[in-house]
């Protein structure tokens, strides 16, 4: 498959220095190489070139929120351009606010997509339920036509406008869900898999599940926002905003295995992974399984493959 890779080098959507180092520690890790040698077609775009401002800049209760703006109105702008390009884009993170313009920018260039959130956490606080004032916990609630009316003014982010319908959007492997958060999840009517419903039913169904409730035609694009920490900690212990009970990898790969397989996926952000938290063992396991991910996005199947039009044992 055809994939253009962009990383998102910015982690002030949150107060832990060390994830806009993610997209390195990633290439480093030969994220890219390994998609190449299981038959992609790999372009990467390198990193969004921004400098955050040295001003704390809180607007409207959230924390750089002028460099979330500025930073994610490149990012969308790049993640346009993949797509409308003809490939799957993938977005190395950065911290989970980078969503802000993943998000807007694939649904710029592909108006008919839905979305699915994986990930411990639900990131969809307004800038009003907020506690944390972290970017990185609002993303999905700016995306969400519904909110609108809860939205304050925010000076800049007038590019930004919401572009999705809550019934488009499905959560799976939730396990820290805030208060206002649930309500605004009750109150839209959305399909929320938490960690419960994914061990009731298995990853499999609730995969289905969740498309069919967020895509019941088959036919629109679909975007996967993948938090690192929607994985166990003992699977990716080197991230932000750990919480234990998550889903094994096994169960993240066979998630993006069955998108993939939609033939319908055409943007994945794998965000929050921090090679500054942990041991460099930590480290290692967390980049081993954001890898194996990515793998599985671009279709990789575990079986493995015969050599292309080789019939015959030599
Ligand atoms: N709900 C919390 C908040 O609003 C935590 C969000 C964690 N988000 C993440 N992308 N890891 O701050
Ligand atoms: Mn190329
Ligand atoms: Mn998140
Ligand atoms: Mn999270």
């Amino acid at each position: 498959s055809k994939i253009g890779v962009i990383g998102a080098p910015f982690d002030k959507g949150q107060r832990k220095e060390g994830a806009a180092l993610g997209p390195s520690s990633l290439r480093q890790s030969g994220l890219i190489k390994h998609l190449e040698s299981i038959g992609c077609d790999v372009h990467d775009f390198g990193d969004i070139d921004y400098q955050p401002t040295r001003e704390e800049g809180t607007v409207k209760n959230v924390r750089n929120m002028k460099d979330v703006i500025a930073f994610n109105e490149k990012l969308s702008q790049k993640v346009s351009q993949i797509i409308k390009d003809g490939r799957m884009c993938l977005t190395l993170g950065g911290d989970h606010s980078i969503g802000v313009g993943t998000v807007h920018g694939h649904l710029k260039a592909q108006p008919e997509t839905s979305l699915l959130w994986v990930d411990a956490h639900a990131d969809i606080n307004t800038p009003v339920t907020s506690n944390s004032g972290n970017a990185h916990g609002m993303p999905l609630s700016f995306h969400i036509k519904e909110l609108t009316e809860y939205q304050p003014e925010i000076p800049g982010f007038e590019w930004h406008s919401p572009m999705i319908s809550a019934r488009n959007i499905a959560f799976i492997g939730l396990r820290d869900v805030e208060p206002y958060e649930r309500l605004i999840i009750e109150k839209l009517g959305m399909c929320a898999l938490s960690m419960e419903e994914v061990h009731g039913i298995g990853i499999k169904e609730a995969v289905k599940y969740a498309l069919s409730r967020i895509d019941p035609r088959n036919s629109r694009h679909i975007h996967v926002s993948f938090d690192i920490d929607a994985l166990d900690p003992l699977e990716a212990p080197s991230t932000g905003t750990p919480v234990r009970g998550g889903l094994t990898l096994r169960e993240g790969t066979e998630l993006l295995r069955s998108v993939h397989r939609t033939g319908r996926l055409s943007a994945v952000d794998i965000v929050e992974v921090n090679p500054l938290l942990g041991s460099a063992s930590d480290l290692k396991i967390t980049l081993d399984a954001a890898r194996h991910l990515a793998a599985a996005a671009a279709g990789y199947y575990p079986g493995g493959w015969a050599p292309k039009g080789v019939t015959d044992i030599p």
